[in-house]
């Protein structure tokens, strides 16, 4: 397993070089009016953080015999709305916390005004980016921004963080549960896979599509509750985030339904599930190995 686990680490490190070296080209020259912003986005952006999603968009597009070429401006536009989503998450009208990435919050840094303004850019920013790919088709480009507004707004990304906020105060059915960690994390995930697809080529009616579907699903909801065990059992320096935050904000949690026994063992079905559905295509591994490790993981 650690051999698995190795080559992995090598990928998602190279993954995460190329979406870097993609999303600073996307600044420009400095501009002094406006630097603090800029410097603010960049502080959030740069401060470390996993890079799943654009490893996803990548390894989805390579699966599907696409080129990196083509998937990078998608790997940069989710990694942007995941940290935009992240930075409003943080702000004190919502989780309320101090830490984020091993780094203060930004919130912290420059202030609620700004990072509010921060969150906004980097939204607006991902459709611009997301659609000034030159490598593949105008009409693919149009469906990647078409799917990633509406993983990222009330249909997905936001819808999720409304409901999270509303289980604060009422109780939520285990079902309810399941559709808020669905849109609220599972949405850019799927958008991830569905956005890598897109730069192979792959169009929505495609079986390659559907399988893909399945794998991001089953992942992303268990990604959401290995987050919210992490929450309770994790360690705070290498999580990079606080630790009680859920229990903190009384939010409503895989574990306000089951022990944490019970919530690994139901993200380890998911895994296993979402595993089954790609694991007849050639290249799959490291799809593969990236949903065990997302089940293992301590940050
Ligand atoms: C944290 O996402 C927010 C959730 C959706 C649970 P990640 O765990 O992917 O955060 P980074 O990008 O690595 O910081
Ligand atoms: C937030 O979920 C997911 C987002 C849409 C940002 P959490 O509030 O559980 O994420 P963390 O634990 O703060 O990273
Ligand atoms: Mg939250
Ligand atoms: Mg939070
Ligand atoms: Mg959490």
């Amino acid at each position: 397993m650690s051999d698995i686990y190795n080559a992995l680490f090598a990928d998602m490190k190279d993954a995460a070089a190329l979406t870097e070296e993609y999303i600073s080209l996307t600044f420009g020259d400095p501009d002094s009016d406006i630097c603090e912003v800029a410097e603010a986005m960049k502080y959030s952006l740069f401060a470390g953080g996993k890079r799943i999603r654009p490893y996803i968009v990548l390894s989805f597009c390579r699966l599907f015999g696409g080129k990196d070429e083509a998937a990078l401006p998608f790997a940069a536009a989710l990694e942007m709305i995941h940290t935009f989503s992240l930075i409003h998450d943080d702000l004190p009208c919502m989780d309320n916390d101090d830490l984020r990435r091993g780094k203060p919050t930004n919130h912290k840094v420059y202030g609620e005004a700004t990072a509010l303004l921060v969150g906004d850019a980097l939204a607006l920013r991902a459709f611009g980016t997301a659609a000034d790919n030159p490598h593949v088709s105008p009409e693919i480009a149009l469906s990647a921004v078409k799917a990633l507004s509406l993983a990222a707004a009330e249909r997905g990304m936001v819808g999720g963080q409304i409901m999270d906020m509303y289980g604060e105060s009422h109780p939520l059915s285990l079902d309810k549960l399941k559709k808020l960690q669905k849109l609220k994390t599972g949405a850019l995930i799927e958008a991830s896979a569905r956005l890598g697809a897109f730069a192979a080529g792959v169009t929505e009616e495609d079986e390659r599509m559907l399988k893909a579907m399945e794998y991001a699903g089953g992942i992303g909801l268990a990604f959401q509750i290995t987050d919210d065990i992490l929450d309770v059992t994790g360690d705070e320096a290498i999580l990079g985030k606080p630790i009680g935050s859920d229990a903190e904000n009384s939010k409503s949690t895989f574990l306000t339904h089951m022990t944490i026994e019970e919530a690994q063992h139901y993200a380890h079905e998911l895994t296993e599930k979402a595993k089954g559905a790609i694991s007849g295509y050639k290249g799959c591994e490291s799809l593969m190995a990236l949903a065990d490790y997302l089940l293992t993981r301590r940050s």
